[in-house]
């Protein structure tokens, strides 16, 4: 992570009845995604979409935008808040900006849509220079990615998140896919971005829940990663959830320098990516219970996590410190850590088995083995399990 230059925006500033054009600094942070050939840059600063235009070009080595069709993929309601600044940019930077607004939801997050796409993408007769850039949420990114992945055999894919969840997690690592009929992510592909330029700004028009989801990842992150930056999070996870918190572009860049990293030693998930899915085993279950309408992602993940820490203890790999600390962090931040006493053991035990990350039946869990460090693959037995999950009944 290069903690690079800065950048000028001219914020109007109210002095003594004067309006002056006061230049102000946000800080610029660039990770990049060593993924030899399909290597990119993540580039996290505030306001950065009102120059995405210029950005896009400087940073894919253009001259200009060539005429070329920018295909923007963005929700009603992220495209009333962003979307004239956003198409004003490409325009100004040479592009042809093509919005397509799509109807926001995770329902919507199917082949039908992504048809819709092709079709539009189609009647327009959009060459293979065009870029695909999906401004949104990961349901945005991954229908916009899946759409970039196939459409031609490939076109250009740039993404602009605009959750924290997105921020963090599902614009970096290139898996991008739909949901069919009853299977989430069933059909899909691993499509790497050309470029991810992150605007911490527009999360402030995201809703309080959604933030706190996202938060989720990032506690995730330290937790399995980095014990310095987990402290880093935990002392400051009301500023965070806030966005008052200086230290938010550092959170989100550690965050996505994390995720780079595992998936450059493992793009493809045959071993350590796995551990990106520390508190999603139980934490999935819980969504498929409640019929994903009762937690937020983040907040599924926040009890899985706990569930994760307890059957570690049980199993003797994850220090009891450990798991206090993570309860502490997770409570401050007012996450639910506690299994609600409406859901059933037996319930969220037969879904662990038949989840994709069981390997012939046996239920395998990612486990802190200390803060900051975490192991894929352990094979737990079900009584520790049961054993866990009847103890995170008192939380
Ligand atoms: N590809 C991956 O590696 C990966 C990883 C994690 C999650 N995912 C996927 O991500 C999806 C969840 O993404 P999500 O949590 O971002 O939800 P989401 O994409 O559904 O967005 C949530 C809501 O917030 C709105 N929104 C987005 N940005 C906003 C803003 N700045 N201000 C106000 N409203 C805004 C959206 O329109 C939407 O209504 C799931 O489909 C999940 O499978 C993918
Ligand atoms: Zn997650």
């Amino acid at each position: 992570m290069t903690a690079a230059n800065t950048t000028e925006t001219n914020p109007s500033v109210e002095l003594a009845g004067a309006s002056l054009d006061v230049p102000e600094t946000y800080p610029e942070i660039e990770v990049r995604v060593e993924l030899e050939t399909r290597s990119y840059d993540i580039i996290v600063r505030r306001h950065i979409i009102r120059n995405l235009g210029a950005e896009i070009v400087n940073n894919l080595g253009l001259p200009d935008g060539q005429g070329r069709t920018a295909a923007v993929l963005i929700n009603p309601k992220v495209d009333h808040y962003y979307g004239q600044d956003i198409y004003n940019s490409l325009k100004d930077a040479g592009f042809t900006p093509l919005p397509i607004v799509l109807v926001a939801g995770e329902c919507y997050k199917t082949l039908q849509t992504a048809r819709r796409i092709y079709r539009t993408l189609y009647e327009k007769s959009v060459d293979r220079r065009t870029l695909i850039i999906a401004v949104g949420g990961g349901v945005i990114g991954d229908v916009a990615g899946f759409v970039a992945a196939t459409y031609q055999r490939g076109l250009d894919f740039i993404q602009v998140p605009t959750t924290l969840l997105a921020q963090v997690d599902s614009s970096v690592g290139g898996k991008v896919g739909v949901n069919f009929e009853h299977g989430k992510n069933l059909i899909g592909a691993f499509y790497q971005p050309k470029l991810v330029l992150i605007d911490p700004s527009t999360l402030n028009s995201l809703p309080h829940r959604e933030r706190r989801s996202g938060l989720a990842e990032i506690i995730k992150y330290g937790a399995i990663y980095d014990e310095g930056f987990y402290k880093n999070v935990d002392n400051d996870v009301i500023g965070l959830l806030r966005l008052t918190s200086t230290y938010l572009e550092s959170a989100i860049a550690r965050s996505c320098q994390i995720k780079a990293e595992v998936v450059a030693q493992d793009e493809r998930e045959n071993g350590l990516r796995a551990i990106l899915n520390f508190g999603h085993s139980v934490g999935h279950a819980l969504e498929s219970l409640t019929g994903y309408h009762v937690y937020r992602h983040g907040e599924a993940i926040a009890v899985g996590m706990v569930s994760a820490a307890l059957i570690g203890e049980e199993l003797g790999i994850t220090p009891p410190s450990v798991t206090s600390t993570l309860v502490d962090t997770l409570t401050k931040a007012r996450f639910p850590i506690g299994l609600d006493e409406r859901l059933y053991i037996n319930d969220i035990v037969s879904l662990l088995s038949l989840d994709k990350k069981a390997i012939a039946g046996n239920v395998r869990f990612v486990l802190l083995n200390a803060l900051g460090h975490a192991t894929p693959g352990h094979e737990v037995p079900e009584e520790i399990v049961r054993a866990a999950l009847q103890r995170q009944r008192g939380f």
